[in-house]
């Protein structure tokens, strides 16, 4: 989603700019664009890559100070003339913005009617013009312009503004849309994303909502939105400039998959104590006497996070006895959801950023449920409001087609779920030591299926062009099913759907013939016979069977066209090695397409608006 990036200092703006700038691509975007001032106020923007913006910079004229933009088209066209930054009519002021004006049409009408002129359709442009109007009419400083403004607008924003006549300063302002200042030497940066700054400083102060703050070369001042000056606490950023590489990989999509093994056990370290069957949590510690006695546990994504979410499900309703209900984030709060202290959230989310679900956290909190995050960027908006939770530890996912972040999440609530069963005493002693034995081994046997990955990279061959594809699994299985569809269609744009498998005689089963790759995950012994009747179903319509088996299933291996077996394991740990083969899978079709793997059409990494 849109990406901001500021730069004040001694460096060349436009040098730091167009570099952070490329650390967001990975964030999705359909332009670019940037503003110098150097006595006036230099902007170069337009469609396409960030490459393409580089091209334009030769005629900018040199600066210190500048704001960049990647923008993901909400209003009006990815173009040119929609492309941030946004100017005010003097063209001494621009402005980049991330988020939604929403009453931008009515504050649109009253500045047309005081002589200002509008050149694109973006709630964007009205930021621009209403600060500069607080200046020219109320000789307000930048700084107050802003503050008068924000007060009239209704929306989200993450926001980046400079001025010509107020050279030496930055004023940003955050609500909703998540932003941060890299403090360095003698220099400072802004920024939507810390991957955009990781390379100048590791020294970070997030700004929280209703914040603005005024940025100077070597200070900076966060004011809250009555005035109010405010002392921030500095965060040290964990992340190395390697992780943020391909590392001779073709794609980070294709690093990320490989990076899994150790992911798990980075997920896993420090947690479980092999030789005692003992799990510890150390961020929920403090809450377990309230997770023990939980009526009920509502799980809130979006997409991948979702799917982890619904593998959370059976976990904590096999181990922990817990009655769980798994909510797509963004309907949530609009159905006016029963919920209350003696219930429990867990919002799971890699990026920490998903509005959709940063909405569900504060309507749980708001109606006084205790809410716990599985959340994998540090520091991120949805790790600092949740009341306690669990890092994943994946370490930055650049892939916009999310892999690792989905076998750490699903680690992290197996954990969560085996800490519950061990306090309740849901599960007996020797039992969750055999569970954390196996779970150990988890990141083993994952790298056993990587090692051949040329057996799917082969399947693929032959399903390239095939335009739909139907996932089918039961019990754990099934949210892997939905997880190997939604990859498939993020970064192939081949149709695919995943299903319950009994689900498909109800509809779907229509859709098969010779020309329907079936993809089933039959993984789970406890409902193997009923599987292998399903693919009975599929196969008696000559749909083309592709499975994914444990060593013995020599029952579904016979039946199906290709098959490809993955480790031993518990029905309660497959998902973390049945969804491998399925992320080669899409991969492999995907690159064979020519698709853009890492950041696929339309798409987003954070997606930061409801
Ligand atoms: C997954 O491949 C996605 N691109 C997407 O569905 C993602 O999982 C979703 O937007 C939620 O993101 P989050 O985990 O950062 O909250």
């Amino acid at each position: 989603m849109c990406g901001i990036v500021g730069y004040i200092g001694n460096k060349q703006a436009s040098e730091v700019i167009i570099n952070g700038l490329k650390r967001l691509e990975y964030r999705g975007y359909d332009s670019a664009g940037i503003a110098i001032v150097n006595g006036e106020l230099n902007v170069k923007k337009g469609k396409g890559k960030v490459a393409n913006l580089e091209k334009m910079l030769s005629s900018v004229r040199k600066g210190t100070v500048g704001i960049g933009h990647t923008r993901w088209a909400t209003h009006g066209a990815p173009n040119d003339i929609n492309s941030h930054p946004h100017t005010g009519q003097r063209n001494k002021l621009a402005l980049v913005h991330n988020g939604i004006i929403e009453n931008y049409s009515i504050l649109k009408k009253k500045l047309i009617e005081q002589g200002y002129e509008f050149y694109s359709d973006t709630d964007t442009e009205v930021l621009a013009k209403l600060i500069e109007s607080f200046i020219e009419n109320n000789k307000d400083s930048l700084l107050e312009a802003v503050h008068h403004a924000l007060h009239q607008v209704t929306g989200t924003y993450g926001l980046a503004i400079v001025h010509t006549d107020f050279p030496n300063q930055i004023i940003a302002a955050r609500k909703g849309s998540p932003l941060l200042i890299g403090i360095g030497e003698d220099e400072m940066l802004l920024a939507s994303d810390a991957s955009a700054v990781a390379e100048y400083t590791d020294k970070v102060v997030y700004l929280d909502d209703g914040e603005i703050a005024i940025i100077k070369k070597d200070s900076y001042i966060v004011e809250s939105a009555e005035h109010i000056e405010l002392t921030k606490e500095v965060h040290e950023l964990a992340l190395s400039l390697e992780e943020m590489e391909k590392s001779g990989y073709p794609h980070f999509m294709l690093k990320e998959i490989f990076e899994q093994p150790k992911v798990i056990s980075d997920c896993l370290r420090g947690r479980l104590d092999v030789e005692q069957g003992q799990i510890t949590l150390g961020g929920i510690e403090g809450v377990m006497d309230k997770l023990v006695n939980a009526k009920r546990l509502i799980i809130a994504a979006c997409g991948t996070s979702w799917h982890s979410g619904l593998v959370g499900e059976y976990l904590f309703e096999h181990l922990a006895k817990i009655p769980v209900e798994v909510e797509y984030a963004s309907e949530f709060r609009y159905r006016e959801p029963l919920i209350d202290e003696d219930d429990v959230m867990i919002v799971v989310s890699q990026s920490g950023e998903t509005a959709d679900t940063l909405a569900a956290l504060r309507e749980a909190k708001s109606k006084g449920a205790l809410v716990l995050g599985v959340v994998n960027v540090v520091g991120s908006t949805i790790a600092r409001e949740t009341d306690a939770g669990v890092y994943i530890h994946a370490g930055p996912e650049i892939g916009v087609a999310s892999t690792k972040a989905f076998t750490a999440q699903v680690t992290v609530l197996t954990l969560m779920a085996l800490s519950i069963a061990q306090h309740k005493k849901t599960v007996s002693p020797k039992r969750i030591k055999t569970l954390v034995k196996e779970l150990a081994l988890v990141p083993e046997k994952i790298g056993e299926i990587l090692e051949h990955h040329e057996k799917i990279e082969k399947i693929a061959n032959l399903f390239t062009y095939a335009p739909n594809f139907l996932y089918l699994g039961r019990s754990y299985s099934f949210p892997v099913a939905l997880e190997g569809a939604l990859k498939l269609k993020e970064i192939s744009y081949i149709h695919a759907e995943g299903y319950p498998a009994a689900e498909m005689k109800h509809g779907p089963i229509a859709l098969i013939d010779e020309m329907m790759p079936v993809v089933v995950i039959a993984a789970t012994q406890h409902t193997n016979e009923k599987m292998v009747s399903n693919i009975e179903e599929v196969k008696a319509r000559k749909g083309r069977i592709i499975a994914i088996i444990t060593p013995d299933n020599n029952e579904v291996e016979d039946l199906a066209e290709f098959a490809f077996s993955i480790p031993e394991t518990m029905d309660v740990l497959s998902p973390l090695l049945t969804v491998i083969p399925l992320q080669l899978l899409s991969y492999y079709i995907a690159v064979n397409r020519g698709c853009d793997v890492d950041q696929p059409r339309n798409l987003a990494k954070s997606v930061t608006v409801e």
